[in-house]
């Protein structure tokens, strides 16, 4: 199929099916595929729209698998699709769920009270893991408040799978790093002492992703600053948390956006995330001087192209690309992510 032959199908199946379909797209997508989105979001906005949808029966999502199988979750009376199952995410493939549980024994063991937190970059199981124990899902958008929410319940949370996520956000709670841990599941007894575990009050997975570290790093913010003077600079809050505090600021996708949003004309803002974003934020602000921190894109996103997503709608009312939950996985993992989206 050519380009051209998928956006001819694309806007053909678009006008046929009218409020009947809903294409959601995330920040990281191409321009071209992002073109035909009815609605674009960081992580957060997107699971959101997917549980409020109400006329259209097929939601396509372009993003990555762990994002459609929360839709799918989030809207069970909906049909589901992905325009590709091999859009997978390396960080949410870090937490494996037998290896969780082994940890969640451990940590566990001296009776204190636990409450499990998943990045929402995490598969359908981890999350009803968190589920099925009190536990709850938080977004890159609202880490600090599901925090809050889980400390509010026990002394101690469980954060998986990124440490970097985990980290920025304990420093921002002022949580002493004596009292932030690394669980490694490579390791024995995830490489900690049982004093360590014991004065923990945040056990962090090893887990990260590949886009956001290492790649970016003090030494690239430092060296943008010196080649722009009076740039400011925000990075994602996957990235490690020397690279966070030599930018100065940090957020989601959404909040990165709104940063350039308020951005008054003739400034000047590096990024740093996802090249897609970053340069259709450029293109779309010609008034402000918009630099990537690095050119990096994430090599999942880029799965999802135009004549895939014309194929989906070809396909639409079949299996072929529809994203499908165990009914008891789906359930637990749904209590996680509706205590997500109450708080
Ligand atoms: P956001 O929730 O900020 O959109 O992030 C999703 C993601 O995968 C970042 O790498
Ligand atoms: Fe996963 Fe990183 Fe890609 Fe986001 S950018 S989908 S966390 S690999």
């Amino acid at each position: 199929m050519t380009r051209e032959e998928a956006r001819k199908i694309i806007e053909e199946k678009k006008q046929e099916l009218g409020r009947g379909l809903i294409i959601l797209g995330h920040h990281y997508q191409s321009d071209e595929v992002i073109a035909y989105a009815d609605f674009v979001g960081d992580s957060l906005e997107l699971a959101r729209k997917a549980s409020q949808v109400e006329e259209a029966g097929h939601i396509v999502f372009c993003g990555v698998f762990f994002m459609a199988e929360s839709a799918a979750i989030l809207a069970p009376d909906k049909s589901v699709y992905i325009p590709d199952f091999s859009a997978g995410c390396p960080l949410a493939d870090m937490a494996e769920p037998g290896a969780v549980q082994k940890a969640w024994e451990v940590i566990t063991k001296d009776g204190a009270g636990v409450v499990p937190v998943t990045y929402v970059n995490s598969s359908a199981r981890i999350k009803a893991f968190c589920g099925r124990h009190g536990g709850i899902v938080c977004t890159s958008g609202n880490a600090r408040q599901i925090f809050e929410w889980a400390f509010e319940r026990a002394d101690r949370i469980f954060f998986m799978p990124d440490m970097n996520l985990g980290r920025n956000t304990a420093r921002q709670m002022g949580i002493p790093e004596e009292q932030v841990v690394l669980w490694d599941p490579e390791k024995e007894h995830g490489g900690l002492g049982s004093e360590e575990l014991a004065r923990a009050r945040l056990v962090l997975w090893k887990g990260w992703c590949p886009v956001h570290w290492p790649t970016f790093t003090p030494e690239d913010v430092r060296m943008l600053k010196e080649k722009h003077p009076g740039i400011d600079v925000i990075v994602h809050p996957e990235s490690d948390p020397q690279t966070v505090d030599a930018s100065g600021r940090s957020g989601s996708t959404a909040r990165i956006l709104e940063v350039v949003k308020a951005t008054p004309p003739g400034g000047k803002l590096a990024i740093g995330t996802e090249a897609n974003l970053v340069k259709r934020a450029a293109r779309e602000n010609p008034s402000l001087t918009i630099v990537p921190l690095r050119e990096v894109y994430c090599e999942d996103m880029a799965r999802i192209t135009l004549e895939k997503l014309a194929l989906v709608l070809l396909h639409l009312g079949e299996d072929t690309f529809r994203v499908t939950v165990e009914p008891d996985i789906a359930r637990d993992a749904l209590s996680a992510l509706e205590r997500m989206l109450r708080v």
